[in-house]
């Protein structure tokens, strides 16, 4: 959505039809509420956007017959390196020589993913946040292998969308989830303790801290799955810290499927 909104041509990709269908969908609603705030005295001016926006989207279910048309190639699949690496090195084989492999990874090193292909100068990282058309920020991550010109194309793309990139080593949870996911993870433990409710904890952190959600409501707005997933790599990684422990609750409302905003209840319940 971002990109085609600032004019670059894209090829959303999915799994089938019926997922890309539902994709541009929210992408059309998305487009709605920014054009909104946006345009409030232009409707006409509003609609062209969204028009040409959407001109600048094609999908497609196939990566590999449509990679050859690309300068940047950005991943966001399922957060599971063996299957990353081998979207990698697939598309590696189809891609111009010229083209910068990327993924909007969470928490797994991107390293690993650039070892996978024969590109390894031309691969970095690109981190975006929930909800990506309203969130300025993007992390541009570069690896020990990373070329400088890579590095400098990805901050100029991350410019070109209208955000503000900071720049992080290929390290654990990059700047933000470094910081945030710990952070969530203290607001479940003092929660188990029964230190305090989870409503007076995002109260607190809203009303005291000036966060615009509570670490509760983040939670279930970021995905519980999501969350577990990266505390989970990360506590195997160092299984004595104890920011990295896992939380018994956490891991309950997982496995009852209550993954948040997304499934109709997380910490809360939604209509
Ligand atoms: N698409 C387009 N526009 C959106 C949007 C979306 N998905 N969500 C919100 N907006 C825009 C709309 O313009 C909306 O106006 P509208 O109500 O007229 O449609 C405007 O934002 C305001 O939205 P709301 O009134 O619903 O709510 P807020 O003013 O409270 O803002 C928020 C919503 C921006 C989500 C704010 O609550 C916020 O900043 N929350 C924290 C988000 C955060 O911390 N994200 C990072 C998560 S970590 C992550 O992503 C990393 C990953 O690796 C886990």
């Amino acid at each position: 959505q971002v990109a085609a909104a600032s004019g670059h041509t894209v090829v959303l990709v999915d799994q089938s039809d019926e997922i890309l269908k539902k994709s541009t969908k929210g992408i059309e609603e998305s487009l709605k509420r920014v054009t909104k705030k946006k345009f409030a005295d232009k409707p006409e001016a509003g609609a062209e956007f969204i028009k040409k926006t959407l001109k600048n989207l094609t999908t497609s279910t196939d990566a590999a017959s449509v990679v050859h048309s690309t300068d940047l190639v950005i991943e966001a699949i399922v957060e599971n390196l063996e299957v990353k690496n081998q979207l990698f090195k697939t598309l590696d084989k189809f891609a111009p020589e010229h083209t910068i492999f990327a993924s909007n990874t969470s928490s797994l090193q991107i390293t690993e993913m650039a070892n996978a292909t024969t590109r390894q100068d031309r691969f970095g990282g690109l981190h975006f946040f929930n909800p990506v058309p309203m969130m300025k920020l993007v992390e541009v991550i570069k690896t020990p292998m990373t070329s400088q010109k890579t590095f400098e194309s990805l901050m100029d793309f991350s410019k070109a969308v209208g955000k503000s990139p900071v720049s992080c080593k290929d390290t654990p949870g990059f700047i933000v989830n470094r910081l945030l996911v710990p952070y969530m993870m203290e607001a479940v433990r003092l929660f188990e303790r029964g230190d305090a409710s989870k409503e007076d904890i995002d109260v607190a952190m809203k009303l005291g801290a000036g966060y615009p959600m509570g670490p509760f409501e983040l939670l279930d707005y970021v995905g519980l799955d999501t969350s577990k997933y990266i505390i989970d790599g990360w506590h195997s990684l160092e299984p004595n810290n104890p920011l990295f422990a896992p939380s018994p609750l956490l891991n309950k409302l997982v496995e009852e499927k209550k993954l948040g905003k997304k499934t109709g209840e997380g910490f809360y319940k939604y209509k």
